[in-house]
Order: C-alpha cells, then structure tokens, then sequence
C-alpha cells in the first residue's frame, strides 16, 4: 500500500498533516523523529513530510533525522521546523530572526512561484499561515527560491531534480489559502500517488494489525456508549470477537433509552457484553450532595469501583483497550492548562485492573475520522452521530443534589427538547443541546391550581472546538413548542428558559 511518512517533529499541528492527507486519499503515518532511519526506510514511502516544532535547528539537541534519509530518492515536503531542518543538514544556514526581518506569524501575504511543481495551478498570491522565529539565511545548494513574503525573500525553496521541498509556513491549517491544494500536489504531483484510500481502508487495516497485536490474547474495555468507546469498541469486535468484554456501567444517570440503544447496537458481535446496572451505588453515593465538583469525583469514583469489581470477575486480561482519540492526545499532553471542570472519561483506569498493555486503536484518528469508520463498522446512525455526553451524565445537568426522581424529570424533558429538534431538522445546526434541571423553583398557574414547581432550561450552542461555543439562534417556533410539550407531558416542570450566555464566560454544561 503506498504511503507517506510524516516525521514528528512536535508541532502543535503535525496531526492536522495526517488529516489533511487522508483527506487527499493517500495513507499516511506519523512517526515519531526519533525513529531509526532503517526502520522508516523499511516501510518504503512514497514521499515524507517534515512537520513543524518548537526548536530551532541549531541548538546542539535540536530533534534531527540522519542526512541519509536524503540519499533514498524520496520526495520531501518540509514544513517549518522541517523546512529549516532540512535546509540546515543540506547546507544551508538557519539564525534566529533579527527583530524586524524575518521574524513571522501569523496570516501573511505571501507570492507564489507557480511554475515550481507545489504551487503549480495556484494563483500568484494569498495569505499563508506562519509561525516561526528563525529565519534561512542561506539556502542549501540545489534550492531555488519558490515563494516569498514582504519581509522575508525565501518563504518556500524547491529542489525540484532531488523533489526536495520546503516552506515556512503551515499548508495544513485552515487559515493558509490554497493549503490543501499544496499537500495535494505534492502528493499527487511530486510523490505520483494514486489515491484511493479510504475508511474502509483504514479499518481493514486497523483490525489486521489490532489481529496481529493481540493473538489470542484478552482485552476488556470500558464502553461508555459515548462516540469514542463505542467505535473502538465495534472496531475489536471485528477484529477479534469474542476475545472482547466490554463494560458498560450504567450509572442511572444516562439519557432516555440511551441503555439499551448502546446493548441494542452491540447485539450484532459475538463479543462479551457486560451490562452493569448500578443506578442505586451511584443515587446512593451521590445522595445530599450538590458541589458540582463533589459530584464529579464521586460518580468518576465510583465508576472505577465498579469497573474494578467487573474485572475481577473476568479475570487477568492481557489488554485494556481505551478509546483515546486525537484530541484527548494532546489535551492530556499540555498538562498546564488551569482544570475548569474535572472531566471524567473512561480513561484513567488502568490502576485498577491487571493487564500487560494498553491499546488505543483510535489514537490517531479526529473526531470525525472516528464517526466515519463507526459508519463503516455499521454501527447505527443514533450512536455514530451523538452528540458529546458528560461521563458524569446527567448528574451535571441536575443542579444542586441528585435524585431519582429529579433524574426521571430531566430525562423526559431532554428526550422531548431533542425530539423536538430532530423534528425540526435544527439538530442539523446546532453541536449540542440539552436540557438542565435547574434547583430553582417558582409560582405557576395550570388549570385552576397553583403550581410551585421546577424551572428548566434549555441549551443549544454551535461550536467547531467546544473550547468556545455561540449560544444558537434557534427559531421560536420550535422554542415554544419544546415548553408546551414540556410543561403539559412532565410533572414537577411549570417554566421553561432559554440560556443565551456563550461560552466563554459561561461553560457549555451548567455544571
Ligand atoms: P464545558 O461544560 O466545559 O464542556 O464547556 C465542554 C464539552 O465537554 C463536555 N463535558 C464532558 N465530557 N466528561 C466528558 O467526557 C466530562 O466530565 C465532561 N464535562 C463536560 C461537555 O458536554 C461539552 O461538550
């Protein structure tokens, strides 16, 4: 299978390169710089990309690849880091920018030679995307100039007879213009791939290579029938069966029906499904409590308690299998981020089961990789294409304490407001939307009675990163007939608000 070589130099967009060539159609891995050049040469790549990262070329332990790499005929894109790297063990010379040469970031106006093959087809001009604090003083022999800014006269060089390139700025970010056109010439153009690849692909060679790795080993994993847990899920399933448990703790705390749709939708593999329910363990633990905080320690305590005492049973296993995706990698990589909320995913368990390895099959894979090879598993639509659910569920969506009672209430109301949505096509629209029982309750009228029951309020946002999110413009219409439908069909409900803070300085859960 052809395939391209991202070498990793630790920039905070190197995975965003490997979407954007699978996006292409060519397949592609990432390894790490420290990867043996044998090894590298032994996988047989039609091209490689140099990615970004954070060091300057020469400083004495700046990451490096062995020169020897630029003696194999393959085809090289250079990015940033790369770019410099490679200029810099071909020859050429690498400083730190003066103050006002140089020095770039951010979107810059950027001219483009476009009989150089990259940028071939391209229009002369548009705005790249930069970030970078050295500057190529002198470029290796061999290199043409191939675009530049206003302030710096060598933004991209080519070595078209090696089909060496670099350039200084990001192709792979969305703010570059013409980014993607770039990584799919040198694809297409400069590394003569094919193309083709494709989910389907990916998954067949992810269960062969899950099949290698576990033989006739155990793995067990714990499915929250979140997106994440259930595509790794589906994806061992298919690859090695019944050498699968999977479970899934049902903290009471899901959404309606959301317990069966997960066991319903795993009914198809022959693996183990374990079904806990412990919806009176959690009520019981989280009874009288009411600090957001409090409440999230005690369910992600009490989740692993439960989890602890399902493995026992199953016994030593060989793997634990975990659902990480991309994006878990590099927040749980940054390690200074201040903790807004204490977020509690299946991860974090490895302590208290016996195993020899972790597999994290999705680890390389976006968010919306992930949905598509779960469609390519057949699983259905109402789990692929779910919305995110806090771990801690619905116990973050009751304000101040937590009981059965109240949970009923709040499922019923959401199950209406997302029915009412879906009905209304919004869902389409809006990344999440849910609905919150609040603690507070006030004077209503119905029939001819006095009412003094519970508020609700509702929440829709859109947002690409859910780091930030825009409350959503959701039509009235639909407003209105989410609280008559609510307020006549649950008890314990007389008024029904609509939350208009984006986030930030509101979060997206209440809790
Ligand atoms: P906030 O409320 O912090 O939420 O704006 C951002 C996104 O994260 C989800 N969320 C969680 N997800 N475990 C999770 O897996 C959690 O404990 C958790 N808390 C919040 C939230 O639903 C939103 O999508």
């Amino acid at each position: 299978m052809e395939k391209i070589l991202i070498i990793d130099f630790g920039g905070q967009y190197n995975q965003l390169i490997a979407r954007r060539v699978r996006e292409c159609g060519v397949y592609c891995e990432v390894k790490p710089w420290t990867a043996p050049a044998a090894e590298l040469k032994a996988m047989e790549p039609i091209g490689m990309i140099f990615t970004g990262g954070p060091d300057s070329v020469y400083l004495a332990d700046a990451p490096k690849v062995d020169a020897e790499i630029f003696t194999w005929g393959v085809p090289i894109l250079g990015i940033c880091y790369g770019c410099q790297l490679m200029a810099h063990l071909l020859g050429g010379e690498v400083t730190p920018a003066q103050e006002d040469s140089a020095r770039e970031y951010g979107k810059t106006v950027t001219y483009y030679n476009t009989s150089c093959e990259l940028f071939q087809g391209l229009p002369q001009e548009g705005v790249s995307w930069m970030s970078h604090g050295d500057y190529m003083a002198r470029v290796p022999e061999g290199f043409a100039l191939a675009a530049h800014s206003d302030a710096c006269p060598n933004v991209a060089i080519a070595d078209e007879h090696r089909r060496f390139y670099g350039v200084q700025f990001h192709p792979e970010v969305n703010h570059t213009e013409y980014g993607t056109e770039m990584i799919r010439s040198f694809l297409y153009h400069i590394c003569h791939a094919h193309g083709g690849w494709t989910m389907e692909d990916y998954k067949n060679t992810a269960i062969a290579s899950l099949r290698e790795k576990i033989g006739a080993g155990k793995v067990l994993l714990a499915l929250s029938g979140g997106v994440d847990s259930s595509v790794a899920a589906a994806l061992l399933a298919e690859a090695v069966g019944s050498q699968l448990t999977c479970v899934f703790v049902d903290h009471g705390l899901m959404r309606l029906k959301e317990g069966d749709e997960v066991e319903e939708a795993f009914s198809k593999w022959a693996m183990n499904f374990v079904r806990v329910d412990a919806e009176n363990r959690f009520l019981l633990k989280l009874a009288g409590v009411s600090e957001p905080e409090r409440k999230r320690k005690i369910i992600g305590e009490e989740f692993v308690r439960v989890f602890e005492e399902e493995a026992k049973k199953i016994g030593a296993v060989d793997y634990l299998a975990q659902g990480t995706i991309y994006p878990d990698v590099i927040e749980s990589g940054t390690g200074a981020a201040a903790v807004i909320k204490s977020h509690h995913n299946v991860g974090g368990l490895p302590d208290c089961v016996e195993f020899k390895e972790i597999v994290e099959p999705l680890r390389m894979l976006f968010k919306d990789e992930v949905r598509q090879l779960g469609r390519e598993l057949g699983l259905p639509e109402y789990l692929v294409s779910r919305q995110p659910f806090p771990g801690p569920g619905l116990a973050v969506r009751i304000i101040g304490d937590v009981t059965k009672e109240k949970a009923d209430v709040l499922r019923l109301a959401d199950f209406i407001f997302r029915d009412e949505v879906a009905r209304y096509g919004e869902d389409q629209n809006l990344n999440q939307f849910f609905a919150v029982l609040t603690n507070t309750r006030s004077v209503g009228v119905m029939g001819d009675g006095r009412t003094y029951d519970y508020t609700l309020a509702l929440r829709a946002v859109t947002t690409s990163d859910f780091m930030t999110a825009s409350w959503a413009r959701i039509p009235y219409d639909l407003l209105e007939r989410v609280s008559t439908r609510i307020v006549n069909e649950v008890k314990g409900i007389n008024r029904i608000v609509y939350d208009i803070t984006s986030k930030p300085p509101a979060t997206i859960e209440w809790e």
